[in-house]
């Protein structure tokens, strides 16, 4: 599986999962071309250990998130427990730790963004993604809507997030049009 670019987003294929965060069927990420990306990333490093993050952004990109199964995969390449892999991934929030939708959408709702209605933009993503609530992925399997904290545009209230894009003045009238244009 590969991830698609898509109108300049990053649109990963989504892989099935068990409870435990073990996808159902895995199928090795680090073969062929990408394995070849990651040795040329590892050649940069004087330790196999300094690829780690880009070892798993690579993860997320071709799976749309990283799995146990992942984790344990980029261990063995990189010569670290599975163990010291997972502290990683749950400390940076950007690595998806579940499967999200094609399209994961961040929404400022910091206080500059919030005073200038970041709630209402929310809302609409909620609905008219059909998401619902925060974090859910909608029934099409297609958005996640999440609320972040600043992400640095405070002047453009309100800034969103879509996978790879940034967008900024996003209004509640505006959100049908954003969704629309996504394939
Ligand atoms: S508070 Fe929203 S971008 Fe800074």
């Amino acid at each position: 599986m590969s991830a698609k670019s898509v109108g300049g987003v990053e649109s990963p294929d989504l892989a099935s999962h068990d409870s435990s965060g073990h996808e159902t069927q895995y199928l090795a990420v680090f073969t062929g071309e990408v394995r070849k990306e990651l040795d040329t990333i590892m050649a940069r490093y004087p330790t196999r250990m300094a690829a780690l993050l880009p070892a798993l952004w690579i993860i997320q990109r071709e799976r749309g998130w990283v799995s146990e199964d992942g984790m344990a995969e980029v261990a063995e390449i990189l010569e670290l427990t599975p163990a010291y892999v997972k502290g990683v991934v749950t400390f940076y929030t950007m690595y998806h730790q579940h499967p999200v939708g094609k399209y994961f959408i961040q929404v400022c709702t910091t206080s500059p963004c919030g005073i200038c209605g970041a709630e209402d933009v929310v809302k609409a993503f909620l609905q008219h993604t059909k998401a619902g609530e925060l974090g859910v992925t909608s029934p099409d399997n297609k958005y996640t809507v999440i609320e972040v904290e600043c992400l640095g545009a405070c002047g453009f209230a309100t800034p969103v997030m879509i996978n790879e894009e940034f967008l900024e003045s996003v209004t509640p009238d505006t959100v049908p049009a954003i969704l629309g244009r996504l394939p």
